[in-house]
């Protein structure tokens, strides 16, 4: 019998690269690769990238560059190391990594990962690069999914964006926007279940412009779509992102008020509160609609909690702007946030404005001050969950001996004191303390009725 061969794989960016690189792995290990958890030594490493923001890149070169001694050992021991950068930034700096790291052996985008059994072969011979957008979607070639048996699940249900935000490098580097079929979809989350996986996420960049096929021919919208994995038996919480305000219909909305599956925490980004910036931005959605949309959803779920991605130093962008952001922070009053300095991509509309750039130094002061009014209201959250008993899934061992992390419905993260069997239940927990960024307590009980 031939060896296994070692499968190294590193993953930045978006819950959409979590998954392609567990479906890459999907792919290899009939192959005869394993997966394995550092660089020295590895048959193949696949280093699956982010191209959101500047700093993401660097750190692809930085990591390619340590990677290179270990690739030399691996011939000086008469073996070889097969290097490939995959996902966003491959797609769209291809040719420009081909150039500067002559050791990598494979580049390819994130439609394309599907033909990495032939690409393998190929790159015995010569370097390969494959950034095209084909014709037949990956989903059509994909084994099943396998790479996840966690008791937490993502399933991509939804690709690329045609949005077109002036600074975004979505629909360039993932494609124009596409939906999986019904079928396809229940095929896979069954299968997810069966393997033990207790929550899915539906994962999309514009998740809920889902519009897939049903198995009736006609259109499916997410809330449909949803309803229909809710009667999935054993899966208990379903959770779906990113959303866009403008695809949040009048059906997702209902949904969020009568299925229980569907946890109340919604990742909704807004990126800005000012009107001027969001035209700029070309978000396609004023403030206004964003706070409808809001209103909505907790008239539907009044315990629904929300969170969003907001970018300051957008060009043009004024201390009155900002106000507008820091008001509708207020307003809305969110569970937690992410929150980034504009950051210039090439190729993108914006990368191009002639309005006034916004000086670095005024655009690091206007984030501390929306981190600062962000992390208030995370912490006011996180404490108000204090003397509630909860239910969390647990999913992984917590960072102190004897400790397990799991999450609870609103997605923050839960520490207890627990045996590690209980890893993959769901458990009431009594929350004893919030913090900024988790909450702890024990589990309240039915401990010893828990099986892994
Ligand atoms: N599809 C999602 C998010 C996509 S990218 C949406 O529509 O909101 C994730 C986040 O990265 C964005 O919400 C945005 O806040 C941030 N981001 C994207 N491009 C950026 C850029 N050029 N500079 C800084 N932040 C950016
Ligand atoms: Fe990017 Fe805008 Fe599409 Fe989100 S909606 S992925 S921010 S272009
Ligand atoms: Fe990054 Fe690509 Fe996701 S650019 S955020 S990995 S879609």
């Amino acid at each position: 019998m031939q060896a296994r061969k070692k499968l190294y794989i590193k993953t930045w960016g978006c819950q959409m690269n979590s998954y392609d690189s567990d479906r890459m792995a999907d792919i290899l290990g009939p192959l005869g690769y394993d997966k394995v958890d550092v660089p020295e030594g590895a048959d193949m490493i696949i280093l699956n990238t982010c191209h959101i923001r500047e700093k993401a890149t660097d750190k692809v070169f930085s990591d390619l560059g340590r990677l290179r001694p270990h690739k030399d050992q691996k011939e000086k021991d008469g073996g070889k190391m097969l290097i490939a950068v995959a996902g966003c930034v491959a797609q769209a700096e291809g040719d420009f990594i081909l150039e500067r790291a002559p050791y990598v052996d494979m580049v390819f985008g994130p439609q394309t990962y599907h033909e990495l059994p032939e690409m393998i072969v190929k790159a015995t011979g010569e370097r390969v690069i494959n950034t095209e957008f084909p014709a037949n979607s990956k989903f059509d070639s994909l084994p099943g999914a396998h790479g996840s048996r966690s008791a937490s699940a993502f399933l991509s249900i939804q690709e690329g964006c045609d949005k077109f935000c002036t600074f975004c490098v979505v629909p360039y580097t993932r494609g124009a926007e596409f939906s999986r079929t019904v079928k396809e979809i229940l095929d896979e989350a069954y299968n997810l279940v069966e393997n033990g996986a207790k929550e899915l996420t539906l994962l999309g960049q514009n998740v809920n412009a889902f519009h897939g096929e049903g198995p009736d021919g006609s259109v499916w919208g997410l809330g449909r779509l949803i309803r229909e994995i809710d009667r999935i038996e054993g899966l208990e919480r379903i959770r779906y992102t990113t959303s866009h305000p403008r695809d949040m219909d009048d059906e997702l909305i209902a949904a969020h008020g009568d299925i229980e599956k569907l946890m109340p925490f919604l990742h909704l980004p807004v990126q800005s509160g000012s009107d001027r910036v969001l035209e700029l931005m070309n978000r396609k959605h004023d403030a206004a609609l964003y706070r409808d949309v809001v209103a909505r959803l907790r008239a539907a779920r009044p315990d629904l909690a929300f969170s969003s991605d907001f970018i300051v130093g957008f060009p043009g962008e004024t201390d009155e702007d900002f106000e507008q952001t820091l008001g509708l922070v207020r307003d809305v009053n969110y569970a937690s946030c992410y929150s980034f300095k504009y950051s210039a991509r090439p190729g993108t509309p914006a990368a191009n404005m002639k309005t006034a750039l916004v000086r670095d130094d005024i655009a690091s002061e206007r984030l501390a001050r929306l981190q600062t009014l962000i992390n208030e209201q995370q912490r006011t959250f996180n404490q108000s969950c204090a003397g509630m008993t909860i239910p969390v899934l647990f999913e992984r061992k917590g960072k102190k001996t004897g400790q397990i992390q799991g999450r609870s419905p609103w997605n923050q993260s839960v520490y207890v004191i627990a045996p590690d069997r209980l890893i993959g239940c769901i458990l009431d927990v009594n929350i004893s303390e919030g913090f900024e960024n988790s909450l702890s307590g024990t589990v309240a009980i039915g401990e010893e009725y828990a099986q892994n």
